[in-house]
């Protein structure tokens, strides 16, 4: 059987698979039947930046919130970080596979310092859920991508553990953003973050969320970005999330170039034991192809590598319209 261990973060993983940030990471037990059933890392439910700045300003919380409802609010959510870094301390107790730890952020402001708390309670590495909603006409790119700027600058300059950015698809020049990561040391990306969505119920008339589950097809929006920043001269992992739904789709995404390949929705619908099924059908893949480490085949049809790179340039479906009546 194939060797399906992998590196990423500087981390070595038994396996590519990942439990990506949901419900699914959010407590030791589920971190626990994730490792029994072969994942190669964890990656926790996000700590919110809100929740962040609530534990962090504590001294003044008392007086700021007199009502007993705020109070209570207060309560829960400082609460909830002192669990949130047991959580990692209890993880990295009970745990052989790397335990990384996520928060969900907007903003650079106030909250970045407490990263060097999650570090001290053990995290192998953070990954930091990163979108911020370009709501104003009056600003620009340039504005909204400086944000992202400041936010790196600030946490490596308090972390020394490996960051991880989960970045959604929509920059102007996402390979461009890459490489501004990559100049202010971030370590890994985690490509693309699927958001919430509003949809519309014409029956209810009413804006509804959109499916909370991907479907496999979406791996279609992220696969050729993997393969062309995973062809970029610079160093800088790429983890695969978004529509895995199978080991073949975990194939995909290393053939494409990541390092890991991170899993969500499929393991709400079959169960976490799936993952077992996700790591035997990759180590049968490679049986049947001849491939004995996950390294001699990660990137083979990326941007570079690929014997037609242009299949990864060309968006307009010109030879198939001509030809579909
Ligand atoms: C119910 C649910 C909760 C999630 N919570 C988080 C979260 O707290 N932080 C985060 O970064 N991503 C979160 N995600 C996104 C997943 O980690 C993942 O990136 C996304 O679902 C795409 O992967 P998939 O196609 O395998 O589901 C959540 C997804 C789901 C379905």
């Amino acid at each position: 059987m194939g060797n399906l261990s992998a590196k990423y973060l500087g981390l070595n993983l038994r396996s590519p698979l990942i439990v990506s940030s949901s419900r699914l990471t959010s407590t030791l037990g589920h971190l626990r039947e994730a490792e029994d059933h072969g994942a190669g890392a964890v990656v926790l439910k996000s700590l919110f930046e809100e929740q962040i700045n609530f534990y962090i300003h504590a001294a003044s919380a008392i007086s700021a919130y007199p009502e007993a409802d705020d109070y209570i609010s207060y309560y829960t959510k400082s609460h909830s970080v002192e669990e949130y870094l047991n959580l990692i301390r209890e993880a990295k107790k009970s745990l052989e596979i790397p335990v990384i730890p996520s928060i969900n952020c907007y903003t650079s402001e106030s909250w970045t310092g407490f990263a060097r708390n999650i570090e001290e309670a053990g995290a192998d590495a953070i990954e930091i859920n990163v979108f911020v909603m370009p709501v104003d006409r009056k600003k620009s790119s340039a504005d909204t991508e400086k944000i992202y700027f400041q936010l790196i600058e600030k946490l490596k300059k308090v972390v020394s553990i490996p960051v991880a950015l989960k970045i959604g698809f929509r920059f102007s020049n996402v390979l461009y953003m890459i490489d501004q990561f990559y100049l202010r040391g971030v370590d890994g990306l985690v490509m693309f973050n699927r958001f919430y969505e509003p949809d519309i119920d014409i029956n209810k008339m009413e804006i509804v969320p959109a499916s909370i589950f991907s479907s496999a097809n979406e791996i279609r929006y992220v696969l050729r970005w993997i393969a062309m920043a995973s062809s970029q001269d610079i160093r800088i992992d790429i983890s695969a999330t978004t529509g895995v739904h199978s080991g073949e789709d975990a194939v995909r995404y290393l053939l494409a170039g990541a390092d890991s390949v991170q899993v969500c929705s499929v393991l709400y619908e079959k169960g976490i034991a799936y993952l077992e099924t996700m790591n035997e059908t990759i180590a049968k893949w490679m049986d049947n192809k001849g491939f004995s480490e996950v390294s001699e085949f990660k990137g083979k049809l990326n941007h570079i590598n690929y014997g037609n790179p242009s299949v990864f340039e060309r968006t307009q479906f010109m030879k198939y319209f001509s030809s579909v009546e």
